[in-house]
């Protein structure tokens, strides 16, 4: 494998030619991208965890450090403004001196007030790119954010570059050690707040740098999509285990589920055939298809499931008809990943930003575009038993057709999800969660 520091060149000028392009369609010359700023708790001291502009982190490995600020104009060598403040309360980040810092020009920043002597003179000339807006008109920026700008670059962000593919393949391979951590304090019977420790010391990333808040539910906790706890008492009995966890590398996301089960019972064999109808579906991701098309596959899969499981009294061809699926399987089939954990883009045509939204019958959709190669995607089929869901569908017609008592043998299992990271090349996927071995 080639290291990130040969890779990385070929992703700037990548970032370069997008720069150039992004500029020659909003007639500017440059851009200003702030990586962000310390924000405060109301009626507090403290401030939130900082989380980087995504706009700023492609172009540089630095996700922890605020007030700094990237001058581009896609032909010269870029500006990077690093924040080094005197400061005995915190940790000051040290002079750059990694891989990437020989290709910027390095201007140190010891007041985050004082940045403006920095910037360009001529404002009406460059957009501010960056999430504060009272920051940009303080400094005579009347060009913030602009659509045109965003669109094109958000859009052609979906092709990654061999750096970005490196550095997701580290991520996931970061991701993999704690899934298999997390695995195996399962099977000791563990409390979710263990669980997650145990994922942690896998993988060296705390709470605040897993690209997203972990989902590690127990039992019943398993059928609740975005379970936030981590109950620090084991249950008496673990018999199941849903953990939706990621991990970050340079800024870069994965994004792993897996489910365990430690019954013999029906809900391990589901198990077993969720993870077919995963790699199915990956099957079927390939440069030409609608990524939608995929997730109506997903039901279609399920609903045959939910046949052979006789948790539906119907064929599987008319458990689909009758719109039971969305009961069971109630979000989208995954989405783009990347600089964000949910990449930006996946409802658009075209670079201008023309709306492609998801059909109303799957409002949860999160990719309507057509697949295509260099692009990195999750497939993540679910199989839940929810019990608000579950009442719902107990009001309906379509309740006769349901084995109940099933449902009931299920409920205690909360839930299946089965996801891994998959980066389609024009001649074959690269599966980069199966790769590393996590089946
Ligand atoms: N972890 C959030 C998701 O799977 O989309
Ligand atoms: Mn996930
Ligand atoms: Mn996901």
């Amino acid at each position: 494998m080639q290291t990130l520091s040969a890779l990385y060149p070929a992703h700037l000028d990548t970032l370069q030619a997008r720069t150039r392009q992004a500029l020659e369609r909003e007639g500017i010359d440059g851009l200003v991208i702030h990586s962000g700023q310390a924000k405060r708790l109301f009626l507090d001291d403290n401030d939130y965890p900082f989380k980087v502009n995504p706009h700023f982190k492609a172009w540089l490995p630095v996700i922890d450090n605020p007030n700094c600020w990237l001058i581009v104009n896609g032909v010269d060598k870029p500006t990077l403004i690093f924040y080094r403040p005197k400061d005995f309360w915190h940790k000051v980040p040290p002079e750059p001196s990694a891989f990437w810092a020989e290709h910027f020009n390095i201007v140190l920043l010891a007041q985050a007030d004082a940045v403006e002597k920095h910037l360009p003179y001529d404002k009406a000339r460059y957009a501010y790119i960056g999430e504060y807006l009272e920051v940009a008109r303080a400094l005579g920026f009347d060009l913030v954010n602009p659509d045109r700008v965003l669109h094109y670059l958000h859009y052609h962000r979906a092709y990654k570059t061999d750096y970005e593919l490196a550095c997701m393949r580290e991520a996931n391979r970061l991701a993999v050690a704690g899934h298999r951590a997390a695995a195996e304090a399962f099977e000791q019977g563990l409390s979710e707040f263990d669980i997650n420790l145990a994922y942690a010391r896998a993988t060296r990333l705390n709470n605040n740098e897993v690209p997203y808040g972990s989902i590690v539910a127990l039992n019943e906790n398993a059928a609740i999509l975005h379970y936030m706890q981590h109950e620090a008492v084991a249950p008496q009995t673990s018999r199941s285990f849903l953990i939706d966890a990621g991990a970050q590398f340079h800024g870069y996301a994965a994004d792993i589920t897996r489910t365990y089960c430690r019954d013999e019972h029906p809900f391990a064999d589901l198990i077993q055939s969720m993870h077919g109808v995963t790699l199915s579906l990956i099957e079927q991701l390939k440069p030409g298809v609608d990524y939608g098309d995929i997730h109506v596959d997903a039901h279609r899969q399920i609903a045959n499931l939910l046949s052979e499981y006789g948790i539906v009294n119907l064929s599987g061809e008319d458990t689909l008809a009758e719109g039971i699926v969305k009961t069971f399987f109630p979000h989208g089939i995954g989405h783009f990943l990347g600089l964000q954990v949910h990449d930006v883009a996946g409802h658009v045509a075209d670079d201008r930003g023309t709306p492609k939204p998801p059909p109303a019958d799957h409002p949860f959709l999160r990719t309507t575009r057509q697949v295509e190669a260099g692009q990195v995607f999750t497939i993540e089929p679910g199989l839940y038993f929810i019990d608000s869901l579950l009442a719902d569908l107990k009001g309906t017609e379509q309740s006769r057709f349901i084995n109940w008592d099933v449902i009931d043998s299920f409920r205690p299992y909360g839930g299946i999800r089965i996801e891994d990271n998959i980066v389609v090349h024009r001649d074959r996927n690269e599966n980069m969660t199966r790769d590393l071995g996590l089946n």
